[in-house]
């Protein structure tokens, strides 16, 4: 089997099990053993990440007795070197690494050989934790493996079965391990010169701004060096003002930069007045990681934001490429879309899932952009020859849209829209899948792309009309098509889509 191939059917395994579980909670556990089993590892562990100790604590081994829970410090070995620094490590032989960690080996008196390590990070830039794989039978984890794991870490993120804490709570977290008054977050606003509080913890929570260019918040964004000020006011360059406007009186600061991964300032984390006593080295140590995890966090919100903007721009101008192909399609992948949604809307779909539903229906014929206009633009009835070609633009729908990285709720969307020409009784392509083995979305892809075909204007024949063509559906009902669909693609008809369409 093709390397292609195998990694589509892993894919579809774990997306298969997953439909299965309704526990939540039990679906993190539930991907270690299917990747665990998919890889051939001998152990596997899912380390998550407590801002409270700043540890990472195992769950979820699998290969392991229960009891053995492993707890280690953020910044040690490899699993904490992959999340801070956000890289898949991939080694044959662990100990040669120098940031391999052999004590765990030493108390447990496994040896680790073959190593995987992923981390796990939200979206909105939390980090969450990691992924660890141990000794694969063949003694070498492929590049194939890494990017299973990869999207096995995505299907757990994408399912919010771990809670991730927002930002605040590091400031919140550290606040219980250092006694200060106020703690904020400054995020640099380079363009207006200022650097913005985004959270602020302590007696009282004030939203401010400062200049960048003034006082110790400033000179350790600019520097990007922590410093810890004993004595604000026996410092020059401390700057009073804020303390002149509000009456509140700085004693000690604790300042430390956060910086992107190129090592652009991206604000700082300022601590004002330790309640006992002076700030310490150790304060400082550990406020440098928690500005670590934090620097990630913010570095990933504030690109998060920019890339939501740019995918949906660029997933727009995808759909209206492969409908510009051919006029007599025009708008084939929009109305697919459009019909798609209104189904899942009939069926009590949630938001999350609407808009996975609809990117994978966008771009359902995406693979289409690789075949030949000799046969796409053919008109009457295709040949075997050019059928078998015409159907492989499923298989290149995936290939093609596999090679975006989709973020959280759409790491599915290359399967699912992939699967849209897929049967219940399995005489579909391009995998031959049949029933439950069929994603629920994709089914819903099938009646929706079916339904759009019928009506719609052909280079061959014109629209059918709304009865004809849903006779033709309900010919194909549990045959090919899922009868929950179709009832729901009638219901959603009746209250308004056929308006909506155009087809009234
Ligand atoms: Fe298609």
């Amino acid at each position: 089997m093709d390397n292609y191939r195998q990694r589509f059917l892993h894919l579809l395994e774990i997306q298969r099990r997953l439909g299965r579980e309704r526990d939540l909670k039990r679906l993190p556990s539930l991907v270690m053993r299917v990747v665990t089993e998919l890889l051939a590892a001998d152990r596997s562990t899912l380390f998550l990440f407590d801002p409270g100790t700043m540890e990472l604590r195992s769950c979820f081994a699998e290969g392991m007795a229960e009891e053995s829970a492993i707890v280690v410090p953020l910044r040690s070995g490899i699993i904490g070197t992959a999340i801070l620094q956000r890289k898949i490590f991939n080694l044959t032989d662990a100990y040669q690494h120098p940031y391999f960690n052999p004590e765990i080996d030493a108390h447990s008196g496994y040896k680790t050989d073959s190593l995987l390590v992923v981390p796990l990070i939200h979206g909105s830039g939390q980090v969450l934790g990691g992924i660890e794989l141990l000794n694969k039978s063949t003694g070498r984890f492929t590049a194939d493996d890494e990017r299973l794991v990869e999207e096995a870490a995505r299907q757990i993120v994408a399912s919010g079965s771990i809670d991730s804490e927002p930002i605040n709570e590091h400031i919140t977290a550290l606040h219980r391990r250092i006694e200060f008054d106020r703690g904020t977050l400054f995020r640099l606003d380079s363009h207006v010169g200022q650097l913005t509080a985004m959270y602020a913890e302590g007696a009282e929570s004030f939203r401010i701004s400062l200049n960048m260019k003034l006082g110790i918040a400033g000179l350790v964004a600019m520097t990007g060096i922590p410093l810890l000020i004993p004595d604000a006011y026996a410092d020059p360059r401390f700057d009073a003002t804020l303390d002149r406007r509000t009456g509140y009186r700085t004693r000690n600061i604790l300042c430390v930069p956060l910086r992107a991964a190129n090592n652009d300032a991206l604000g700082v984390i300022q601590v004002i007045n330790r309640l006992d006593g002076d700030f310490l080295d150790e304060d400082l140590d550990l406020l440098v990681n928690v500005a670590g995890i934090v620097s990630i966090a913010v570095e990933s919100a504030m690109l998060f934001q920019d890339s939501e903007r740019q995918f949906h721009s660029l997933l727009r101008t995808l759909a209206a490429s492969i409908d510009a192909r051919d006029s007599m399609t025009a708008d084939h992948s929009k109305r697919v879309a459009q019909i798609s949604l209104g189904i899942a809307r009939e069926l009590g779909f949630v938001e999350s899932d609407l808009e996975l539903l609809e990117v994978s229906a966008l771009l359902h014929d995406y693979g289409k952009i690789g075949i030949d206009d000799a046969v796409l633009k053919k008109e009457g009835k295709l040949d075997a020859r050019e059928f078998k070609c015409m159907q492989r633009h499923a298989d290149l729908t995936f290939e093609i849209l596999n090679q975006i990285s989709f973020s959280r709720k759409y790491c599915n969307v290359p399967l699912i829209a992939s699967l849209h020409h897929e049967a219940l009784d399995g005489s579909g392509y391009p995998k031959n899948l049949s029933h439950k083995e069929i994603p629920f979305m994709s089914r819903i892809l099938a009646v929706a792309d079916v339904f759009e075909a019928l009506t719609a204007d052909r280079h061959y024949r014109k629209g059918m009309s709304i009865n004809r063509s849903l006779e033709i559906i309900d010919d194909e009902v549990g045959r090919k098509l899922d009868s929950r669909a179709v009832a729901a693609l009638k219901r959603y008809l009746d209250h308004g889509g056929l308006a909506a369409l155009g087809l009234k």
